[in-house]
């Protein structure tokens, strides 16, 4: 049996990781794994959610089964997150999910049962494990250009003519906001272009928000999808709790769907309930509850909202020190674009050599793709990352 099956793939960023933490260097960095880090280099629990465990461990008296599609109240303040405290929820749904990208892949799932023949499209690039996930549900793909790599900006005229040719019916998979690996994000324009083009070609939206709060603001980030949301029949919407509630490992998320009226926004919904019991039965629950108890109690609420605002905030200002130290060293603009981006990542026109050369001669760690992590650079070390970065690019 076992020996029948192909050699797995090395999964490029845990690799790193191992080789990160192998290194004896003392003034190692690590750019490259995407997980939230403060000034010294940790991923602390949030203080809202530590509260709100304490509480649950205190009241909590069960741990009977909830559902397939968990709980009904997490899925309500999730709704209320993403599509707005005032939204008409009469078309929509939610199962909680496991992590963002248990809701991706059960999502697609029951895409795939509504328009079997459908393909995906994803963006060039993007997250790499949208590939894998999408291909477990069944789907071929198709990709769409997005980023250019010489200005940072969004190819949006080429991302247009290429969403035309889909056939009706197609999926497209979007970044609600703070794009994983690019960190450039459609403007309003650009998203209302996109929209024309979605109703114009019938093709149908799935948005993966893994970033709330990473960018803009918590609800200037949710701004897309409460867009779209206005604009089009139907969509579904894959969100993920990892990054902004900080809940990594607990694996809490919510997969939503917007129906074209409220018979099919609870029949999709009952679907969804059964692919999820087909799969994994139901999802985990402490994360979930946590996630519940932070949404709904007023002042752990704005306590999170604070705490959220301020990793933004460092990632924001991360970036513009990092963009003014490349400048100032490459006696260059080349580099601005790192401040204008959103979120966790921004990429760098780095090769492979360049990259080999940053890890072996400068314990710098950057996937391969050049993406970095900006919650990962080092406050005070950034001359010397913009140096070194100069450096292996040859700009003397
Ligand atoms: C773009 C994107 N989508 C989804 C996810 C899924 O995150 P998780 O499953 O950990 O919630 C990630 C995580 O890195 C991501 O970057």
């Amino acid at each position: 049996m076992f020996e029948a099956l192909p050699e797995p793939k090395a999964d490029a960023i845990l690799s790193l990781m191992a080789a990160f933490r192998a290194d004896t260097r003392p003034n190692k960095m690590d750019l490259g794994v995407g997980i939230y880090k403060d000034s010294a280099g940790k991923t602390p629990v949030m203080r809202a959610i530590k509260s709100a465990e304490t509480r649950l461990l205190e009241s909590q008296d069960t741990k009977a089964y909830v559902s397939p599609t968990g709980s009904a109240p997490f899925c309500a303040a999730m709704i209320a997150q993403v599509f707005g405290k005032d939204a008409d929820t009469s078309r929509i749904r939610a199962a909680q999910s496991v992590g963002g990208s248990g809701a991706l892949r059960v999502l697609a799932d029951l895409l795939k049962e509504g328009r079997p023949d459908a393909e995906i499209w994803v963006s060039d690039p993007s997250w790499p494990n949208h590939v894998p996930l999408m291909k477990a549900a069944g789907y071929s793909l198709q990709n769409y250009p997005y980023y250019d790599a010489a200005t940072g900006q969004v190819r949006i005229d080429d991302m247009l003519a290429t969403l035309s040719k889909a056939k009706s019916g197609d999926i497209v998979l979007l970044h609600g906001c703070c794009h994983n690996p690019t960190g450039a994000d459609l403007s309003t324009d650009e998203w209302n272009r996109v929209i024309d083009l979605l109703l114009e070609k019938d093709l149908f939206p799935f948005v993966d928000l893994a970033y709330q709060g990473f960018g803009d603001g918590l609800e200037e980030d949710a701004a897309a999808v409460r867009l779209m949301a206005s604009r089009v029949p139907e969509m579904v919407v894959a969100a993920s709790c990892s990054k902004n509630l900080g809940l990594y490992r607990e694996r809490v998320g919510a997969a939503m769907l917007l129906g074209k009226n409220e018979a099919d926004a609870t029949r999709a919904h009952g679907r969804l309930g059964s692919v999820i019991r087909a799969n994994y039965s139901m999802p985990p629950d402490h994360g979930a509850n946590t996630t519940e108890i932070v949404l709904s109690d007023d002042g752990l609420n704005n306590e999170w909202r604070e705490e959220l605002e301020a990793m933004r905030q460092r990632m924001v200002g991360l970036r513009q020190a990092f963009s003014e130290a490349l400048r100032k060293r490459s006696n260059s603009d080349r580099f601005d674009y790192i401040a204008a981006q959103k979120g966790m990542f921004s990429r760098l026109p780095l090769s492979t050599a360049h990259i080999d050369s940053l890890r072996e001669d400068h314990a710098i760690y950057i996937v391969g793709d050049g993406r970095i992590n900006v919650a990962g650079l080092p406050e005070g070390g950034l001359d010397k990352l913009a140096d070194a970065i100069c450096t292996v690019l040859g700009d003397d």
